[in-house]
């Protein structure tokens, strides 16, 4: 029996790459990874096999990897030493006996001079670390999420306007769930080997577009305001998040805006066999739970 494992099963993406991953393979060839398994108990109900592993602790990794065929590794979080973590999965993979891991790296234009930090280079290390392992590898590069695009334009831009600095970049940003569910396939199948996919969902929006989606949804007049990149930051912090977050999400929308994230290929459809979430369909779903809340809660990832 060939065992499937993805990491940050507590997190947001990996659980649903597990809970797609349950539509093709039995709960017993399931594993997920997490550093606290009492916050999975959903899918311990699902029959998951919930195993304890930190990314610093590299002999844990190498135990919870016994037996596994495949891991999904889901990128660890900014600012927390990404380097040693996703080289202490790659080793203990290897290791362990592993034969095959899917990373998700951030989309890289090519010949692009653009660097995300705290992503980019880390990304560009865990690759090299692949391609040396000589483990099978697959990479299921990530556009922006969609679930972010509610604080990339403010927070609550149905009340203040979409508030951005300047520019007309657009982004095919794709959702959590359709990313996860090529994960699912990507992992369940073969022919995935040592192949990358660029998963941008589409058509590409800019802050602008969003403004008029946002109209629509709220049947009224939504502005796209230009601010400072001061402004944009104040304006996070005032939605409550911390100065780092802040500054990191602004280089997000300097990537937008610079138009790092304006591709399109067919990967994520043809891994779907549909079309994915598009901007205004998921901005639909989203700010229409907010009004019906009269809340302006956001989604996040920070
Ligand atoms: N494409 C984008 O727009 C975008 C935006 C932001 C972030 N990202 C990247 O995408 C990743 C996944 O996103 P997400 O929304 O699923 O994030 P998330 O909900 O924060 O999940 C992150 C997962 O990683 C686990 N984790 C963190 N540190 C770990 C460690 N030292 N050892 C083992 N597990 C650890 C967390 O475990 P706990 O449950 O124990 O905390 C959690 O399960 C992020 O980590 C980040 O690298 C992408």
């Amino acid at each position: 029996m060939t065992k499937i494992l993805v990491t940050g099963a507590t997190g947001n993406i990996g659980r649903l790459t597990l809970k797609h991953l349950l539509k093709r393979r039995p709960g017993s060839e399931l594993v997920g990874l997490a550093r606290d398994p009492a916050k999975a108990a959903d899918l311990t109900a699902n029959g998951i096999e919930i195993r304890q592993g930190d990314y610093f602790d590299y002999e844990g990794l190498a135990r919870a990897f016994d037996g596994i065929e495949k891991v999904m590794l889901v990128s660890a979080t900014a600012f927390t030493d990404r380097n040693t973590q996703h080289q202490n999965v790659v080793d203990a993979a290897k290791q362990a006996g592993v034969q095959h891991i899917v990373f998700m790296p951030i989309i890289r234009k090519p010949d692009s001079a653009f660097i995300l930090p705290q992503v980019t280079e880390e990304d560009l290390f865990v690759e090299g670390r692949l391609q040396a392992s000589g483990l099978k590898y697959t990479l299921v590069r990530h556009p922006p999420f969609l679930d972010n695009v509610e604080f990339y334009v403010g927070g609550n831009a149905l009340e203040t306007g979409v508030q951005a600095p300047a520019g007309m970049g657009k982004a095919a940003y794709a959702s959590r769930d359709d990313l996860a569910e090529a994960h699912a396939v990507v992992l369940s199948e073969s022919g995935h080997e040592n192949k990358a996919y660029s998963l941008y969902g589409g058509p590409a929006v800019s802050f602008a577009d969003i403004a008029k989606i946002l109209s629509q949804i709220g049947d009224k007049p939504v502005t796209y305001n230009v601010v400072s990149d001061q402004e944009y930051i104040a304006h996070l912090m005032a939605q409550g998040l911390s100065e780092p977050a802040a500054g990191f999400v602004l280089a997000w929308v300097h990537g937008v805006q610079a138009g790092e994230w304006d591709g399109q290929t067919a990967d994520l459809e043809r891994l779907l066999g549909r079309k994915p979430v598009t901007a205004a369909e998921f901005l639909r779903a989203s700010f229409a739970g907010h009004l019906a809340k009269g809340s302006n809660d956001t989604a996040n990832g920070y």
